[in-house]
């Protein structure tokens, strides 16, 4: 279902935009991610492929909280078709700013884009080797050549993986001080300044979250340690 979460007209009071279980998928795949990166140039490979694998555990959750979880979180509600972004990319640059409360249409294409190379990342993780000792656990499944190929993507991607991260927090920070927009605020408190016409988010409760993420992480490790 696609809900206008265009504002307009006055504001009203703020509303809860981001469900708690959003904010801490969040701010916990920042943690994650800033983890992955140093354990894996330390050389600290063991504890590089658990953490991988709670990360590939956090993005399944995210995908299955966006049909579940609260308005704001759900996929239907941010994923535009590319005229809607372009619109609202032309509306950044006029005085008739387009303002969402929820994801806006181009940024709803970074966080798809975001969670898909997160995927390719965790996910070719599992048959990357270092050619030395250290093994992805699924490693021995697939020939050679394949995991040679899965390994070169693996150090490759990472460069478009941070380079996307580079300029979504380039465009929180533009937001922040050039059009004077603090999302990032709303990223830690939930709430957000709404328009008339946006309903607070609703739903996304704390305990359908855990019990998804649990069954993620168990999915992950489970089929891993089944497969290999
Ligand atoms: C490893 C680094 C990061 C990753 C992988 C990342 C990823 C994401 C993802 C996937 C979302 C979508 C949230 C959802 O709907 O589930 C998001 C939203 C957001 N992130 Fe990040 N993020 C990172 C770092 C940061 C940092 C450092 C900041 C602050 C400067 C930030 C600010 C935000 C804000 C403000 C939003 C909400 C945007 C909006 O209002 O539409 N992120 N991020
Ligand atoms: C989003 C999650 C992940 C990120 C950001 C990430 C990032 C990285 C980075 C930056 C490197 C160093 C590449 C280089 O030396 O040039 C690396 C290497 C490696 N990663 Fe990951 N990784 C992730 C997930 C995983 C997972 C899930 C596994 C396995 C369970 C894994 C296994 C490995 C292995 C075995 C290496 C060594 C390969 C080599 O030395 O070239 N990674 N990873």
């Amino acid at each position: 279902m696609t809900h206008d979460t265009r504002t307009t007209g006055r504001d009203q009071a703020a509303i809860r935009v981001w469900d708690l279980p959003t904010r801490l998928f969040h701010w916990g795949l920042v943690a994650l991610i800033v983890a992955m990166v140093a354990t894996a140039w330390r050389g600290k490979l063991d504890l590089h492929m658990t953490l991988g694998q709670i990360v590939l555990a956090l993005v399944l959750f995210r995908l299955v909280w966006g049909f579940v979880g609260n308005r704001y979180a759900r996929f239907g509600s941010f994923v535009a078709g590319p005229v809607a972004a372009l619109r609202y990319l032309a509306s950044l640059f006029s005085a008739q700013n387009e303002r969402h409360v929820g994801h806006n249409p181009l940024g709803g294409y970074a966080v798809l884009a975001m969670l898909a190379l997160l995927l390719l990342q965790a996910g070719t993780g599992l048959f990357t080797s270092d050619d030395i000792v250290t093994d992805g656990p699924l490693y021995s499944k697939v020939s050679g050549s394949t995991s040679a190929l899965l390994s070169t993507i693996h150090r490759t991607s990472i460069w478009v993986l941070l380079s996307v991260i580079a300029l979504h927090v380039c465009a929180s920070l533009f937001y922040l001080l050039v059009k004077k927009d603090n999302l990032i605020g709303p990223m830690l408190t939930g709430r957000k300044q709404a328009g008339p016409a946006d309903d607070a988010g609703g739903g996304g409760h704390p305990l359908l979250a855990a019990i998804i993420f649990a069954l993620c992480l168990a999915i992950v490790f489970g089929g891993i340690a089944m497969v290999k």
